[in-house]
């Protein structure tokens, strides 16, 4: 993947002329000047001329959206149509000239084109379709700066990453594979990390996360990722936590099969984005003090695996009674977010796949979010969410909530039954934290079961893009 601007005298073969409807094309146009203004008065989307060996084509970017962050998401799905079009011509280096368009909208056509542009390929061992090619992208554009290209290329890649990790099925990525692909990316990017194998998290008693591990062959592990640049910003460090349920049956508490457990290989989305917002920041040498705490382990039942009714002593003293060993998530996420108090952090965010019921009321557009940080601190991060198309629906999180997680028997039981589930495993989780929380359940964009435009199909990488641009925001 290389992203540069275009060199002086530097010539392509494929050209994208990007402009709206106000731009003038007659420049790039030549004698079919007013082909092309007839196809953009009339709204035609792309267009292609021919000249020799050259192809130029011309994308008009509607101006009459609503919000910027339409406008900027409308050039990122136009790129989408423009790869298509790239793929039926082969075209592995093309330069895309801005043409009165704004240098967000460039670096959206550029997102839009290389996020459409991944495949996961490991698993073939012939192919029908040939993969996409693009390799080089050029761009004319004064205001996009080197930088934006390095934050737009390490974003990217920071993607992908999240994207790959969860499209490994469990055949591979077991909690322990997790880690090491953790701690293989830490070489190209910079940060630290620590696993902590199955003995240390027993000497640690970190029952929540052993107790989903019980019905599991595979131990399970809990890794420490750490950026802490001399230049830190930030006195205390952001803390971010991922759910790293390599596979989730369900546990006893089994999933039936067809629909609710096919795609369960998701089910650590939550570290995967953790793992590549680590991995962005990193790399872009942010000044900014990050540590990502990743419990992983698969949930499976077995001869030894928990039940519902037990009592299970989590990390941080308190219990809790199983009633569900479907509700995996928050037991282990529970022990991450009590380790987290040791770094007295000035914010935790955690992400995870955490339940069907924050899917099933956004589906895949959106991130459920829910919090107690400051309202600027949250609408920060939902800024980020529009910039990058992550967006975040912010879900109350008031007190009452807790009440429907009351035990007989235990300091919490781990479901809340059958309303506000979303609400509930948060509430569940904020018992577990003493700093400022912000829990993000991305049960319902994290995969796509069929092609989601530039989203891809499998692994979407959410919430990679999203961090990232929330630190950049932080440190800029
Ligand atoms: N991993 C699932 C949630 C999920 C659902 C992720 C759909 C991605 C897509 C989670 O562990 C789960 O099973 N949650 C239960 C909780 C319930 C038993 C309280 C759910 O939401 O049904
Ligand atoms: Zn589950
Ligand atoms: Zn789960």
């Amino acid at each position: 993947m290389r992203i540069q601007k275009i060199q002086p005298g530097e010539t392509y073969n494929f050209n994208i002329i990007i402009g709206d409807q106000h731009s003038d094309f007659s420049e790039y146009a030549g004698p079919k000047s007013e082909y092309i203004k007839h196809r953009v008065a009339n709204d035609k989307g792309l267009t292609l001329l021919t000249d020799g060996d050259t192809i130029t084509m011309f994308q008009v970017l509607k101006k009459e959206e609503k919000t910027e962050h339409e406008l900027i998401e409308n050039a990122r799905v136009a790129a989408h149509t423009i790869h298509k079009t790239l793929r039926d011509l082969d075209a592995s280096s093309v330069s895309l000239v801005n043409n009165g368009v704004s240098s967000k909208q460039m670096l959206a056509c550029l997102e839009g084109l290389w996020l459409t542009n991944y495949s996961f390929e490991k698993y073939f061992t012939k192919h029908d379709v040939p993969p996409f090619t693009l390799e080089t992208t050029a761009v004319s554009c004064d205001k996009v700066t080197e930088t934006d290209l390095v934050h737009l290329t390490i974003a990217l890649e920071g993607t992908f990453f999240t994207r790959d990790l969860v499209n490994e099925p469990l055949s591979y990525l077991t909690a322990t594979k997790l880690a090491e692909e953790m701690q293989e990316k830490s070489k190209e990017a910079g940060y630290t990390i620590e696993v902590f194998n199955k003995k240390k998290i027993e000497s640690l008693r970190m029952g929540g996360l052993l107790a989903v591990n019980k019905g599991s062959i595979d131990p399970p592990t809990f890794s420490i990722l750490e950026w802490k640049p001399e230049n830190a910003i930030n006195e205390k460090p952001v803390v971010l936590v991922g759910k790293g349920v390599v596979y989730d049956t369900g546990g006893l508490s089994l999933k039936p099969t067809a629909d609710s457990m096919d795609y369960m290989k998701c089910d650590m989305g939550g570290a995967a984005a953790v793992a590549g917002a680590i991995y962005t920041i990193s790399k872009a040498r942010l000044p900014v003090h990050v540590i990502g705490l990743v419990p992983a382990t698969d949930n499976r039942p077995d001869g030894n695996a928990y039940v519902p009714g037990d009592v299970i002593e989590m990390y941080d003293g308190s219990t809790v009674e199983v009633l569900n060993t479907d509700a995996e998530g928050r037991m282990i996420l529970a022990d991450a977010l009590s380790y987290a108090k040791q770094y007295d952090p000035e914010l935790v965010i955690e992400l995870s796949t955490l339940t069907g019921s924050a899917h099933a009321a956004v589906g895949k557009y959106a991130i459920v979010g829910m919090g107690n940080a400051n309202p600027a601190t949250m609408d920060a991060l939902k800024t980020s969410g529009f910039n990058t198309f992550e967006r975040i629906a912010e879900f109350p999180f008031w007190d009452d909530f807790s009440e429907l997680l009351k035990s007989d028997i235990a300091d919490q039981k781990n479901i809340g039954g059958k309303y506000a589930g979303a609400i509930t495993a948060g509430k569940f989780l904020e018992k577990f934290t003493d700093y400022p929380y912000i829990h993000l359940d991305i049960a319902g964009p994290s995969f796509n079961k069929a092609q989601d435009n530039y989203r891809g199909k499998g692994g979407s990488g959410v919430g990679t893009r999203l961090l990232f641009d929330f630190f950049r925001n932080r440190t800029s």
